[in-house]
């Protein structure tokens, strides 16, 4: 396992930002500037009971000073989003990842746009204030169940940038709804798309893309809060070692990355939710069982690469890379 290295920070402000929606803003403990961090970017934050979750940076990343996340309280929880809501005060110290992006900007876009979802407004938040300050072209829209669930709707009316944002509204008239055929209908050369929020959003948006012929290079995605696709089929299998022909099985209630730990090998993870691709291994026999959302739909067909952190295997037996 590679150590990573954590640093402290305080909460120097919990506010509430909107329904269910709090958001934290982290300064280091000495005092001093943060490691930079570009737009798409997120963090580990270890809270209190030592659980990790990962959170995407939504303030400006021109700022050194602070690194600000915003936090929905979801009920489906695994515990993450509630320690932030019940348990975090300000002043608590509290570790972190540096900053780490699996969601860049793609520098060579001549337009970006940027859908957002709910809370997966945060990293889309982020690169539009990137944007902006570059001068790029880009343009929003932010979809959420009604203004009242709208994580940061003052900031975007008083940003330089409130021009080129479109709130959609569930609760609101048909009229102002997001309609994607009509949005995506003709992918231009050289627009980008970015994408971040639940998975109904991001798997319409993703879809209606694809049929509107946009070519996967050009479409950008992160999923918020992914929930993994587990069924009763999942059954066991056997992970073998490539560098000493070891056999370890995996049963139906483990991951593959915690059945090798039980037998002494560590695969470093961070998400454990298929999201942030730390665990990603290579598979040299076998077919694997993709249940994550890191890889693309081309990764996950080419079958010799998965994330051992929650996907499992359609053969009885996946040899790995180890
Ligand atoms: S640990 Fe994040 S994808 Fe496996």
């Amino acid at each position: 396992m590679q150590a990573e290295t954590s640093l402290q920070v305080r909460v120097a402000r919990k506010a509430v930002e909107a329904e269910d929606i709090v958001t934290l803003e982290l300064v280091a403990t000495d005092g001093r500037a943060l490691p930079a961090f570009s737009a798409g970017s997120h963090i580990d934050l270890t809270l209190p009971g030592g659980i990790t979750r990962q959170y995407s940076l939504c303030n400006d990343p021109q700022e050194t000073q602070r690194y600000l996340i915003g936090v929905l309280r979801e009920p489906a929880s695994r515990g993450g989003s509630q320690a932030v809501h019940e348990r975090v005060r300000e002043g608590d110290v509290l570790s972190i990842s540096a900053p780490k992006n699996h969601f860049p900007l793609a520098h060579e876009a001549k337009k970006s746009l940027l859908l957002a979802g709910g809370i997966g407004v945060t990293p889309i938040l982020c690169m539009a204030e990137r944007l902006a300050h570059g001068g790029a072209d880009f343009e929003m829209h932010y979809a959420s169940r009604s203004p009242a669930r709208t994580a940061f709707r003052a900031r975007i009316a008083a940003a330089g940038f409130a021009d080129r944002v479109q709130f959609h509204f569930d609760d609101g008239a048909a009229a102002q709804k997001l309609d994607l055929p009509q949005l995506l209908a003709q992918p231009e050369a050289g627009t980008h798309l970015y994408v971040c929020g639940p998975r109904g959003f991001m798997d319409a948006v993703l879809a209606t893309a694809r049929a509107q012929g946009w070519p996967e290079d050009r479409l950008h995605y992160e999923f918020f809060g992914a929930e993994l696709a587990r069924s009763d089929a999942d059954a066991g299998f056997e992970i073998k070692l490539a560098s000493s022909g070891r056999i370890v099985r995996v049963p139906k209630d483990q991951t593959v990355t915690q059945a090798l730990s039980a037998a002494g090998i560590e695969i470093m993870v961070s998400c454990e939710q298929g999201v942030c691709g730390t665990c990603l291994t290579r598979v040299l026999e076998g077919v694997p069982d993709h249940k994550d959302s890191y890889l693309t739909p081309e990764e996950q067909a080419a079958n010799d690469q998965f994330t051992p952190c929650c996907s499992r295997a359609k053969t009885s037996q996946l040899l790995l890379d180890l």
